[in-house]
């Protein structure tokens, strides 16, 4: 664990000796009012664009400007195959075989997708059990599957909710809800790394504890992609579903991922929907065959993909097969255990750290609760060039990304926060 100090320079001196420095400059980083960088802290919502996205994107243009339609076999990176290219990248990210991963769609719209093929309820076990802070998407989205089913809503979803007074979900309370109710939980799904708190799950345990009790297990990894080691693989989760805007820099709305277990690759059993690109590659533009299923995460696509969206995924991807997700993470701990430090440094009680202080149990964002609800915290450092987030009812969300993030960053970041603090 580093040493940290306080101090401008022992700043400085970490951004001298950071291997991942430079990636900084490889991305637009937003200006304040004084036309100086701002302080970015909140690609745990939208990350910052790649400089080279527009390259990758214009290339994608200028084939179609010039090839119309012939593109999809014979643009510089083909159309028909263009998301392979990301599949392998993206499986690497997220700890996966590449056939257990595919690019597809957005996040919510995907959750549903593996809810057909994985929430399978029948009179006596329908029940879903999601995180008690779920982000709302979620929450709405499984109640909508439940109603679909002819379930209701409230009586169908289970909450795992953390102790009264306390702030994180506990693996105990898990447990004992499965020991009394496992019977009648058809499908667990759970945010990997939390939107409000920042905790990140052990998503093995919940995989080994939901499958004893014999229910499907899913992640939503939209704050766990790019920014946690997530192992889906080695998990063993049945499904997992993530956007690519936060960490993964694709893009404001951008198209998504989606995870399904080797395990579930080659059955033609599970209910799903189909669409022409969920069919066999080889025969695909045969157009006159029986349906045949592809394998795979692949399997799961309906439609021909969104290219434009894609060609910004592949800028951003390409920095992190440079990087790799291990280097990344190294710097992650580093920095968020700075922040973390120089936080607990300012010995004030208006803020208290809600995040896990165990560096395996988040990722680099760390929520704050402000005492009595206080906005105007936010709204300062807002004004003073901080690109934060609030979430209600009093949290404020700081993201210091290991990609371009500096250490440097964070001082400021902390320097500003005492001065809000002070007046
Ligand atoms: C955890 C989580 N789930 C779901 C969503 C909804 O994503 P989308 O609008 O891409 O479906 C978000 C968006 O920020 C999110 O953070």
């Amino acid at each position: 664990m580093l040493n940290y100090q306080l101090g401008l320079d022992f700043a400085l001196e970490q951004d001298k000796n950071d291997a991942l420095a430079s990636f900084r400059n490889q991305f637009h980083i937003p200006k304040d009012k004084h036309g100086k960088d701002s302080i970015y802290m909140v690609g745990n919502s939208l990350g910052l664009q790649p400089k080279n996205a527009q390259a990758y994107i214009s290339e994608v243009l200028t084939d179609w400007a010039t090839l119309g339609v012939d593109g999809h076999f014979h643009a510089k990176n083909p159309w028909t195959t263009y998301h392979e290219l990301l599949g392998e990248q993206m499986a690497k990210v997220v700890g996966a075989k590449p056939i257990e991963v595919v690019v597809m769609n957005t996040l919510t719209a995907n959750l549903h997708f593996m809810m057909a093929s994985f929430y399978k309820p029948t009179k006596t076990r329908y029940k879903i059990l999601i995180e008690a802070d779920a982000f709302p998407s979620d929450k709405y989205a499984v109640e909508s599957q439940l109603q679909h089913h002819g379930f209701d809503a409230k009586e169908g979803l289970i909450l795992w909710k953390p102790k009264k007074g306390e702030d994180l979900a506990n693996y105990e309370d898990l447990e004992s809800i499965l020991e009394s109710q496992g019977n009648d939980i058809a499908l667990i799904l759970i945010g990997a790394v939390n939107y409000y708190t920042g905790q990140f799950f052990d998503l093995k345990r919940i995989t080994k504890l939901g499958h004893k009790h014999g229910c499907m297990v899913g992640f939503d990894c939209a704050h766990g992609a790019g920014n946690v080691a997530l192992n889906l693989h080695d998990s063993g989760a049945d499904f997992a579903a993530w956007c690519t805007y936060k960490y993964l820099n694709s893009g404001p709305g951008s198209i998504a991922g989606c995870f399904v277990h080797e395990r579930h690759a080659y059955n033609k059993n599970l209910n799903r929907f189909a669409g022409w690109w969920s069919h066999n590659k080889e025969t695909r533009f045969k157009m006159r065959d029986e349906f045949d299923q592809l394998p795979g995460a692949e399997g799961w696509q309906l439609s021909n993909p969104p290219i434009l969206a894609m060609a910004a995924i592949r800028a951003s991807l390409e920095l992190f097969e440079e990087v790799g997700m291990e280097k990344l993470i190294e710097k992650s701990q580093r920095l968020t255990g700075y922040l973390e430090f120089l936080l607990t440094e300012l010995g004030t009680d208006a803020i208290n750290i809600i995040t896990p202080n165990n560096p395996q149990e988040r990722g680099c964002q760390l929520s704050i609760q402000v005492k009595h609800a206080d906005k105007s915290v936010f709204n300062k450092l807002t004004n003073l060039g901080v690109m934060s987030d609030w979430r209600e009812p009093n949290v404020m969300r700081f993201a210091p990304v290991p990609l371009y993030n500096s250490f440097q960053d964070v001082y400021n970041l902390v320097e500003r926060f005492k001065k809000v603090l002070k007046n």
